[in-house]
């Protein structure tokens, strides 16, 4: 434990985004605590502080993780994500992710700890009413993923005036690629995300399919905003220290505000492989946007954010060179 050191807690630490952020905080000079149940994440993934295995829904442990090594906030990531099991089981969802955020913010005011940086998504919005998104777009999720996302981003203005908790709520678009020193990357079981998908067909590990292609897109396949998860790492720190300085809690888009289609997803791997791409072509999944793209401008502005990773290709190399120096992911929990 660092007394003298700022302590965080990082709740889903040993998770893709959370591990990644925990570099962030730890190269910017933070005391990190990692809060992780392990069901997605990997021991192997805390490389940097401290580790307590624990689950947010018990809000006792959380606090006792915060009394233990003084931390001053919490960035909350421990959350499930993937959109159709929340169709499929949205009890689960509600339990874990609004249940399970309120228990950490539970823990948090009774230790009285003022500054929350909460994990959300673009999927909040739901269909895109108009693109680029900003934040003022409305918020009308079609699944149950985002509405457990959106409820609780609703639930934090009240926690504020109630009880002085500070909050930002980062919608994520598109995480995607790896630690550019490939000591951290994605290793998701099953694996939901396009790149990684793309790549283990890439090397003849899985088949691939792709969603659609008679969109109304240049190429017909969905267009997305691929954000670098080391540039989500580095806005979590921003994030957080913009609230430690200003005060201001508000909701701020993580994306690049360049969509790619799925088509480019494809080629660029094939590109940066050096092997072709076998897919086909599946039906549309219901829910699927045919353009999603952040308007970034907000979080530029305040929070003084670029993404230093903003061409795809650039992305796909570091998840590339993390799945080639790791080919069992991270080999077990
Ligand atoms: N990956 C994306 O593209 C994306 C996009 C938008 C938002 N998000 C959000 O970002 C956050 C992190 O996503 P990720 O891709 O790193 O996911 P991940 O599954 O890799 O990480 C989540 C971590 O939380 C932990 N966790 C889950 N439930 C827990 C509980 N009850 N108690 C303790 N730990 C628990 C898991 O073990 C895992 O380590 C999530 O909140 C997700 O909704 C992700």
């Amino acid at each position: 434990m660092a007394a003298n050191r700022r302590s965080v807690l990082v709740t889903g630490g040993a998770g893709y985004i959370g591990s990644h952020a925990a570099k962030a905080l730890s190269r910017a000079g933070y005391h990190v605590v990692v809060f992780d149940n392990l069901a997605a994440g990997h021991r192997q993934a805390v490389r940097y502080g401290d580790f307590v295995q624990g689950d947010i829904g018990d809000s006792g442990a959380v606090a006792a993780a915060l009394k233990r090594y003084h931390c001053f906030a919490v960035i909350h990531f421990a959350a499930f994500l993937d959109v159709g099991e929340s169709v499929r089981d949205p009890l689960r969802y509600y339990r874990n992710n609004v249940a399970g955020a309120l228990s950490v913010l539970d823990a948090m005011v009774s230790q009285s700890i003022k500054f929350f940086v909460f994990s959300s998504t673009c999927a909040t919005y739901g269909e895109p009413i108009e693109t680029p998104i900003t934040e003022s777009h409305p918020q009308q999720p079609i699944n149950a993923y985002g509405e457990t996302k959106l409820a609780v981003e609703r639930a934090l203005p009240h926690v504020e005036r109630a009880h002085e908790v500070r909050w930002s709520a980062l919608r994520y678009f598109n995480a995607a690629g790896a630690d550019p020193d490939a000591e951290l990357g994605e290793d998701h079981s099953p694996e939901i995300h396009l790149i990684p998908r793309t790549i283990f067909a890439a090397i003849g590990a899985d088949g691939l399919q792709v969603y659609g292609d008679d969109y109304p897109t240049p190429d017909g396949t969905c267009l997305r905003d691929y954000i670098h998860v080391t540039d989500l790492a580095d806005a979590h720190v921003r994030a957080l220290e913009a609230l430690v300085e200003t005060g201001k809690s508000g909701a701020y888009n993580l994306g690049t505000g360049h969509p790619h289609s799925v088509r480019e997803v494809i080629d660029s791997v094939g590109r940066i492989v050096g092997r072709p791409v076998p897919w086909t072509v599946a039906p549309r999944r219901p829910g699927d946007p045919a353009v999603l793209y952040a308007a970034p401008q907000k979080a530029e502005a305040e929070l003084h954010w670029k993404p230093r990773f903003a061409d795809l290709d650039s992305i796909v190399r570091t998840a590339w060179e993390w799945h080639r120096t790791h080919p069992h992911g991270y080999g077990g929990k």
